[in-house]
């Protein structure tokens, strides 16, 4: 942990806010949820039913109203969306404009038979019509499930089925680092035999040849005729907003289900706390929206705002690595959020780059996803910010909604520590527990838990509440256990130190043990497979598998690693390709038959095990070193073949 601190604050000193939310939570957030624009509103601030909680209740609402339709009367030509291509090409959308859209679309969706409840997936390139798909979603009450463009078929039609969309949205094909990624492929490929899917609406995009079938319906064809008059369906607070798949310890991912004002109440609040928005910034958050960085503050918290914000739809280091800064002077950006793995890209090719750009406008930069390292956030803040911008470390999760840990520049002055997300947000109650749950004494490594109901909270998991209760409500009494190990140091700041679970953080994008290695051992040969994640300097996290062959298998080990990896790939997606593919003979497994991952990395990393007595899956010293050495043998033989 870094000693040094820095003192950049924008000059808010509310101290108020903060006494009030430690006084009484539930009023706080009462008086927040105000902020919003509400049909009729609530009876009762939280019904809190452990682990559920209904806030708002009562309260009638509609998201697409509150990011678009209070607007109209004093914003509706300012710019809400300034997209660029990864071509280069451009297009402003004024708040009037997406608003046209948003109505227009919402009634091709009713006209396709699209109801309030019913689910509809989208697998889009980050394309304005990507937000303008959500925002109709919303509008007529239809919970969103949207897809990052990059997963596999297998993947996209794990998450239609499991959601029962009626309804797909797609493009024909998405630019990605100057070639084309035939999205419509995917599409056709995952909803075959999927009678329940009704409708395929594909979006020109890239004017790729795409073969049509009786579920194809245009884009553009079916917005020629329709209506621009749609008025917002009156939804309760707690009406599912959207479904968004995330990775966890099980082979399958989990469907994180958000609501709609508890949602909305908590990103209004730490968007305006957080970043300081003000009328005349230019915000720029890098994340697709494919993840839930893109739906709380690409989407949702901008757009609630009323802010003016960049949406870009490559790669970061398209054409060439200078495209970020590129794209700040262009647009005069002054609030830039990314992500740690982009930053370590960008310092990796030194100062000369971004000091070539004018990115005097910027007042605000911010981080989310993954630890930062504290020499990445000093050269964030000197070459980026010229050391005149605070840097928001923000913690938070997709089944948060919104950030949890961060700064908070736009309500209060604090110093920041390179490398420490620092406090919670006001109204949420944060510790670090032991296994046994008790707190642990400040600069002690434990686990990082909330201890009361938050808005922006999952109402559940998607079909199945037994899995929610177990998953994150389980392991310790009446807190939510984050999955992460942290160390709250003496003067109370938060250092996040990564997982604690067999969740990877591979580049930021989180992705489960488990279903990566139900992906290897689909492939016919494969007996076995344990993957692990060793550090990375530019991914944070890499991850190496470990695969056992079925007796008798004489196949070339190229051509078998070769074909494995095809296999992640598209069974998962191209995010979740090993650096490293090692075959051995046997896993090492405790009596249970847990996978002992600290000896699969150890091994990796070229590392003695350490003290195995303190193995937390409590297998025996023997044991554990008799798995060690053998996997360290053939281990030395695989990478010698
Ligand atoms: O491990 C933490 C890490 O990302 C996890 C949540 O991943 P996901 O649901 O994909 O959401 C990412 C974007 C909000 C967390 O459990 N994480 C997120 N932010 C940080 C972080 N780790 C350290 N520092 C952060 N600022």
């Amino acid at each position: 942990m870094d000693s040094e601190s820095y003192d950049i604050n924008l000059g808010n000193k509310d101290t108020e806010t903060r006494k009030k939310a430690s006084e009484d939570f539930i009023s706080f957030w009462d008086e927040q949820a105000k902020k919003l624009s509400w049909f009729t509103p609530w009876e009762k601030t939280l019904d809190w039913n452990p682990p559920f909680a209904k806030w708002f209740v009562g309260g009638v609402l509609n998201a697409s109203y509150n990011a678009l339709d209070r607007h109209q009367s004093t914003k509706a030509e300012k710019p809400a969306i300034l997209w660029e291509g990864e071509n280069g090409d451009s297009k402003t959308l004024t708040y009037k404009d997406l608003f046209f859209q948003v109505k227009k679309f919402s009634n091709v969706l009713k006209s396709l038979g699209i109801q309030k409840g019913d689910r509809i997936t989208i697998y889009l390139p980050m394309v304005p019509e990507l937000p303008i798909s959500m925002l109709a979603c919303a509008r007529i009450g239809a919970t969103h499930t949207v897809v990052f463009s990059g997963f596999s078929s297998s993947s996209l039609k794990d998450r239609i089925i499991d959601s029962k969309s009626k309804i797909v949205i797609t493009a024909d094909g998405g630019f990605r680092r100057g070639s084309v990624v035939k999205l419509k492929e995917v599409v056709d490929d995952a909803i075959q035999g999927l009678d329940f899917v009704k409708n395929v609406i594909l979006l020109e995009r890239t004017k790729t040849p795409v073969n049509l079938n009786s579920k194809d319906k245009w884009w553009h064809d079916l917005m020629k005729d329709s209506s621009p008059d749609c008025e917002p369906e009156k939804l309760s607070s707690t009406h599912p907003l959207y479904i968004l798949y995330t990775s966890g310890t099980t082979g399958k991912p989990k469907g994180v289900l958000h609501g709609t004002g508890g949602y909305l109440t908590h990103l209004q609040s730490t968007y305006k706390w957080a970043f300081d928005i003000k009328d005349s910034d230019v915000f720029f958050c890098t994340a697709d929206i494919g993840w839930v960085t893109g739906h709380s503050y690409v989407v949702y918290g901008p757009l609630l705002h009323g802010a003016t914000e960049v949406m870009y739809e490559g790669s970061p280091d398209f054409p060439d690595i200078s495209r970020m800064w590129d794209i700040i002077q262009k647009y005069k950006v002054t609030i830039f959020y990314t992500t740690p793995t982009a930053l370590r890209m960008f310092m990796k090719f030194g100062d000369e780059i971004p000091n070539s750009f004018d990115l005097s406008t910027l007042r605000l930069l911010g981080t989310v996803g993954e630890p930062i390292n504290p020499e990445v956030w000093k050269w964030y803040y000197k070459i980026i910010g010229k050391e005149k911008c605070p840097i928001i470390d923000t913690w938070w999760q997709t089944e948060t909604g919104g950030m949890i840990l961060s700064p908070l520049p736009g309500l209060e002055s604090i110093l920041l520590k390179p490398g420490s997300a620092t406090y919670p947000i006001p109204g949420v109650d944060m510790a670090i527990v032991n296994e046994d749950g008790k707190e642990v004494p400040p600069n002690n490594k434990g686990y990082l838990i909330i201890r009361n109901p938050w808005p922006g909270m999952l109402l559940t998991l998607w079909g199945d509440d037994e899995k929610y209760k177990s998953v994150y409500w389980s392991k310790y009494e009446n807190a939510y256990y984050t999955g992460d190990y942290a160390i709250k140091d003496q003067d109370g700041y938060f250092w996040l130190l990564g997982r604690a679970d067999d969740v990877l953080k591979v580049a930021g994008h989180r992705i489960g043990t488990a279903e990566l290695e139900s992906s290897i051992v689909s492939h016919s040969d494969v007996a076995e497979a344990a993957v692990c994640g060793i550090p990375h300097d530019v991914k944070g996290e890499a991850i190496i598998a470990f695969v056992v062959l079925k007796e008798g298998i004489k196949k070339n080990e190229e051509t078998l690693r070769t074909e494995i990896v095809k296999e992640i790939r598209s069974g998962v997606g191209p995010i979740a390709t090993p650096e490293q593919l090692y075959f051995v003979s046997r896993l090492p497994k405790t009596r249970s038959g847990k996978i002992m991952r600290r000896l699969l990395k150890a091994i990796a990393k070229n590392e003695k095990i350490g003290d195995v007595s303190t193995l937390e899956d409590g297998a025996a010293v023997s044991e554990v070193q008799s798995a060690f050495d053998e996997l360290q043998k053939s281990f030395a033989k695989n990478k010698k073949n």
